[in-house]
């Protein structure tokens, strides 16, 4: 067990982590785009509970990393994916196409601009819920609020469920695609610079989102922002030129990194 102090004055925050349960485990990834060798031998747990943070300067591979984590790496032509992810039983990178509309619930991925689905935002959420076999309407209404209130949007959209979504702020919008990527009962949560096209106040909510989700859900954040690292991260994984150089506790890697590189990138303060 380890008490996590996480913040950049180092504060102590009261929630422990048992860092040796893992949600996800890789093993020996590679990642080749023709002749270009973007994932390098990457070995890495996972925790199962709380914020695991991909930090690295650009290019360094943390999305490429996050998109073979539920194979968006297939639908770019020319990448090969080999080694070993285990989701719980699950060897991710042998699941079959048929399978992969569930794998990809199950890792829900929030992306640096959010994506609404060209519908209403009840429908945002219910769309989904639809598609997992639920089709009474009180459930679904019931599941719409329930997941609209997990993210604090219900009580600035519940008058206007029918609008489109599409009507909604940016930030507004982030927190529908959250809603609608937890309605699918996912097992963990990707996000990728989901902040990034936020203003301050609705990336703070985003922030304050995952801090709640954290206690039941694995999720990875790719930042290259470090305050945000700092801030939020529970276990950290470092990568370079597309390898991991380093990966632990916040605590530890934030006050005792082992290499030069990670020490001068935290200096430098990304
Ligand atoms: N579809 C692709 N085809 C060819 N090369 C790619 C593709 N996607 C990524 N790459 C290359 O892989 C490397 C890693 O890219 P990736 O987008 O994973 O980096 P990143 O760490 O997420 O960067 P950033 O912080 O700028 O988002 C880069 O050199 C990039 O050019
Ligand atoms: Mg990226």
């Amino acid at each position: 067990m380890n008490t996590i102090i996480n913040n950049a004055q180092s504060t102590p925050v009261k929630t422990e982590y048992n860092f040796s349960k893992h949600a996800l485990k890789i093993e020996q990834l590679n990642v080749y785009h023709e002749q270009s060798h973007i994932l390098k031998n990457v070995n890495l747990s996972i925790p199962s509970k709380g914020i695991t943070v991909f930090l690295g300067p650009s290019g360094c591979g943390k999305t490429t990393l996050l998109k073979s984590l539920n194979r968006l790496t297939d639908l770019h032509a020319g990448m090969r994916v080999t080694g070993s992810i285990r989701l719980g039983e699950q060897d991710i990178l042998a699941t079959k196409n048929a399978d992969l509309a569930r794998l990809r619930q199950k890792m829900g991925l929030l992306s640096q601009r959010p994506f609404p689905l060209p519908m209403s935002i009840f429908d945002n959420i219910a769309f989904g819920l639809r598609i997992q076999g639920v089709y009474n309407k009180t459930e679904i209404a019931g599941k719409v609020e329930y997941h609209l209130k997990q993210v604090a949007l219900w009580d600035e959209v519940k008058d206007r469920l029918k609008s489109p979504a599409s009507r909604l702020s940016i930030g507004q919008q982030q927190r529908l695609c959250l809603a609608r990527g937890l309605a699918v009962n996912p097992e963990m949560i990707l996000a990728d610079e989901p902040t990034s096209a936020l203003d301050p106040i609705s990336s703070r909510k985003i922030e304050e989102q995952f801090e709640e989700l954290k206690k039941d859900y694995s999720i990875i954040l790719v930042t290259h922002m470090l305050r945000q690292a700092k801030r939020l991260a529970d276990y950290v994984v470092f990568m370079y030129f597309g390898e991991v150089i380093e990966q632990g506790p916040a605590d530890e890697v934030f006050t005792h990194p082992k290499t030069r590189t990670l020490q001068e990138y935290l200096l430098v303060g990304h």
